[in-house]
């Protein structure tokens, strides 16, 4: 049987990577996006149904999954019915029409669904999200898994990877502040994250893509985060031993940042379900940040 991919948000820091490892297993990927178009990518409009629905008949994928949304938390909160209609509006119409043609839809969803309160969070656990892109991103949960029972959640921390910018990832924008050694730099020492390395979830998502073509029941809510729990503060100095950079302008904030959108505390994932699948992959932050990062050390 041809394996046949129909990935959303392909031109993202999640997407590329997913893009790749598919490809380069072998299956047939129609990668979309809509400003960063390149000769491998093509451009639908998730807000346009009807550009959707065309594109997803003539492929006709056997496996669809779907990155694309708004995950910059400050942006959502600054434009919050932009947000909606593709974090929700958008999923709700793609898994409408995945259904229409039985194809199954992973929903790549975030730890940003619960509040950080008592980690770590299990599959059936209450999301309760502190922020609006955590509440819109649970509501696109919701309809990809109420449209069908073939579908599934994967629910995945802060990411890291190759940056076409360093702001890109909220892991690799660190580096600005560890380059920046001629000013005083105040870094969270507050919140604890688990970051994954983008290859990591490239590869969760194609053994759940693969099982699922196999016959296996690939459905309902996943979750997966690296091994390694860090503040903000402690990545940076991680990555300052890794490329031997000095650290001395950097201090510990140990207060909540303020002035921003609320973030959740913890958001640790209980990884079970996939571990007893024996699917996963841990890249360690060391290995990863330094692959992600030499470019960008002089
Ligand atoms: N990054 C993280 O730390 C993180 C953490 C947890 C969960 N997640 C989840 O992982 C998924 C992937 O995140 P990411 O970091 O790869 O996102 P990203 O880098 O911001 O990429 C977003 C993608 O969505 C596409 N897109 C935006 N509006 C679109 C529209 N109207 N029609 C079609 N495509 C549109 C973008 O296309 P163009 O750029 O070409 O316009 C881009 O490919 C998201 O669902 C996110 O919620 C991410």
């Amino acid at each position: 049987m041809e394996r046949k991919l129909y990935l959303t948000g392909a031109s993202g820091l999640l997407g590329r990577a997913v893009r790749t490892k598919f490809a380069e297993e072998g299956w047939t990927v129609y990668g979309t996006a809509l400003n960063r178009i390149s000769p491998v990518l093509h451009r639908v409009d998730l807000n346009d149904n009807i550009a959707v629905e065309k594109s997803l008949s003539s492929f006709k994928p056997n496996y669809i999954i779907h990155c694309a949304a708004e995950r910059f938390p400050d942006r959502v909160q600054a434009d919050p019915n932009k947000a909606e209609q593709l974090n929700v509006g958008a999923t709700k119409n793609l898994v409408e029409l995945a259904d229409k043609l039985s194809v199954p839809v992973l929903y790549i969803s975030t730890d940003y669904v619960f509040n950080g309160k008592s980690p770590p969070f299990k599959v059936n656990d209450i999301p309760s999200p502190v922020n609006l892109y955590g509440e819109l991103k649970l509501r696109g949960e919701e309809a990809t898994l109420e449209t069908s029972s073939r579908n599934a959640v994967l629910r995945i921390p802060v990411l890291y990877g190759p940056v076409e910018k360093l702001s890109e990832s909220a892991v690799t924008v660190l580096l600005e502040n560890l380059l920046n050694a001629s000013q005083p730099q105040e870094v969270s020492n507050y919140e604890k994250r688990r970051p994954s390395h983008v290859n990591d979830i490239a590869e969760i998502c194609f053994q759940m893509a693969s099982k699922t073509l196999q016959g296996s029941n690939i459905q309902g809510i996943y979750h997966w985060c690296g091994k390694e729990k860090f503040t903000k503060y402690e990545m940076v100095l991680k990555m300052a031993g890794v490329f031997e950079l000095p650290h001395s302008h950097i201090t510990a904030a140990a207060d909540p940042p303020q002035g921003t959108t609320t973030r959740p505390y913890d958001t640790t994932l209980d990884t079970s379900r996939l571990d007893a699948l024996h699917i996963g992959q841990h890249t360690s932050f060391a290995d990863g940040i330094h692959s992600a990062l030499k470019g960008w050390i002089k």
